[in-house]
């Protein structure tokens, strides 16, 4: 069986990961890992924190701290919510660890002496107060195009792409003064020209294995323009500095060594094991990441991998989210304020978010959430078509223990459907189509409901007369048999839920799929206190939204 590497984009270290980000690329990823688990296939998950990087080294600069402390306070904080948030990496690292800088520079090393590294010049502006070079983020003003805000890399308003001398009245975000000179600078660049023909065969063999449309499109487009070298240094202190004669007041660019984070961070987490997943032909790696995230894992990403010539397996798949949004709610990134992930986990818990997060998963197009939407997914569905059925199985199966025939085998059709359902769950895990793979769980609950509905076991256990109390066998075995499968099926969207649904079962380890293959007269339903599943959202918990509108 080929081995298996999901990763999850690196989110940046500088802000908590607002729910936009969860959803875009940790905890699809975690959902796929967690099936491909239950399918017990030999399979790691790895994720960690983007640490370069302008915005920490000027946070740390007005904080007067060293940027590793402040990248590894901020690693701390959002591993932590990480895990509340229920997801189960083999490892959650960091880019600025021993591990990568190795990786870094080895495959740095291999791209120079293959000759796909080559110096290219361009302006930048340089801050005299401060006798340093301020790129990207270290320099703002006002946008040539719209007007707004915006910063040596990019107009925070348009969105537009910007180099740091279209700046209208820039000034430095250091010390805040405009004492700027701009002057021709020096990097160096990874050659893609040279590159180009092996990327584009590289997209063109992959994209059939089940690569998102919008990382299909986007990659030929950018392919189709036509590559430019890419910077991969920047004159600043925070970073992994550059190993070349002259280049001594250099680091890497954040976007080289967080992209070999990946493997990095496999190996910081198995000095010797990481070689197995990473140098194996076979093995698969699949991408998450957001929209805004394809051209590096689709470009540089390979480019970088093909042109060390040192063997390490390109991406497989790339699933791109689009975007969540919402017209109501604040997800602002900055200083830890709006919907983030440690506010949404101050209002409900880890169940709660990744349900509603994968039931609108923003798999094909941008979605919405809203305070409406997370109300009415977890009243409606969550606590009304799923919880409220579990707890009247039990119930009316603990009530009428006597009454019921565990050997009485249901309608065949009846199960048929079950397994049918069941096996939608598999094929869309296996095109990894996540939010339909939540679908068919929600669609079996409601066959549930159907058949209860349809068959009132509670008018069947009245008197006590043969055939009704065989009927009454015959749709509350089912129904435990769906109720079982429900606690299987959930396992990658709600563990928790999972484990208690589960535990009335009598188990009490992670689920497998072959747990899925059982007689229903196997499966016994333990004594245990009936307590509901999932609870709908309460006013308190509504009230504590106020704050983000
Ligand atoms: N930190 C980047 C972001 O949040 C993603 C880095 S992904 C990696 O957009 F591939 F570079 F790791
Ligand atoms: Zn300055």
């Amino acid at each position: 069986m080929s081995k298996v590497i999901i990763t999850a984009a690196l989110p940046y270290a500088y802000s908590i990961p607002h729910l936009g980000n969860f959803v875009g690329s940790i905890l699809p990823a975690d959902v796929y890992y967690k099936y491909l688990r239950m399918d017990e296939q030999d399979v790691i998950f790895i994720s960690g924190s983007d640490q370069h990087g302008t915005p920490i080294e000027l946070r740390a600069i007005h904080e007067n701290i060293e940027p590793s402390v402040l990248a590894d306070r901020m690693h701390e904080e959002i591993k932590s919510l990480f895990e509340k948030l229920e997801c189960t990496f083999t490892k959650y690292g960091k880019t600025h660890c021993d591990a990568n800088r190795e990786i870094v520079y080895e495959i740095f090393n291999a791209l120079n002496k293959n000759n796909y590294i080559k110096e290219v010049k361009s302006v930048q502006a340089f801050c005299n107060v401060d006798k340093r070079f301020i790129t990207d983020r270290f320099i703002e003003g006002k946008c040539p195009y719209c007007g707004g805000h915006a910063r040596g890399d990019q107009c925070n308003d348009c969105g537009r792409l910007l180099t740091p001398e279209q700046l209208i009245d820039p000034i430095c975000k250091i010390c805040g003064k405009s004492d700027i000179t701009f002057k021709e600078e020096k990097n160096l660049a990874l050659d893609l020209p040279k590159l180009e023909l092996d990327t584009r065969a590289f997209i063109v063999k992959n994209s059939s294995n089940n690569w998102t449309k919008n990382s299909i499109n986007k990659s030929l487009s950018f392919i189709d323009e036509g590559l430019h070298a890419r910077e991969i240094t920047r004159p600043m202190k925070w970073g992994f500095p550059v190993p070349v004669k002259g280049y001594e007041d250099y680091v890497f660019y954040v976007w080289f060594d967080a992209l070999i984070g990946y493997i990095g961070i496999t190996k910081d987490w198995n000095p010797s094991k990481w070689r197995d997943y990473w140098l194996d032909k076979s093995s698969m790696l699949v991408q998450f990441m957001g929209k805004d995230n394809i051209e590096f894992h689709a470009l540089m990403w390979p480019a970088t991998l093909i042109g060390s010539r040192l063997g390490f397996v390109l991406p497989r798949t790339l699933r791109a989210s689009e975007y969540l949004l919402s017209k109501e709610l604040k997800f602002s990134k900055s200083e830890g304020i709006g919907l983030n992930i440690k506010t949404a986990l101050e209002i409900a818990d880890a169940d709660y978010w990744r349900f509603c997060l994968m039931y609108i998963y923003p798999e094909t197009s941008d979605s919405e959430f809203s305070l409406e939407v997370f109300e009415e997914v977890v009243n409606k569905i969550m606590n009304d078509k799923i919880g409220n059925l579990i707890n009247r199985v039990f119930i009316i199966y603990k009530k009428n223990f006597d009454l019921i025939d565990e050997s009485i085998e249901p309608d065949q059709e009846l199960i048929d459907k079950v397994e049918k359902l069941e096996a939608d769950y598999v094929l869309r895990f296996e095109s990894i189509e996540l939010r339909e793979a939540l679908h068919a769980v929600i669609e079996l609950a409601e066959y549930g409901n159907m058949l209860m509905s349809k068959y009132q076991p509670w008018t069947l256990v009245k008197n006590n007369n043969k055939e009704k109390s065989i009927e009454l066998s015959k749709i509350m075995n089912l129904e435990k048999l769906i109720i079982y499968k429900l606690g299987i099926l959930l396992w990658p969207f709600t563990p928790k839920a999972s484990r208690n649904i589960l535990s009335y079962f009598g188990i009490d380890k992670d689920p497998l799929l072959e747990m899925l293959d059982v007689e229903y007269n196997k499966i016994r339903i333990v004594d245990k206190e009936i307590k509901p599943i999932f609870s709908k959202l309460t006013e308190e918990q509504k009230k504590k939204f106020e704050v983000f509108k």
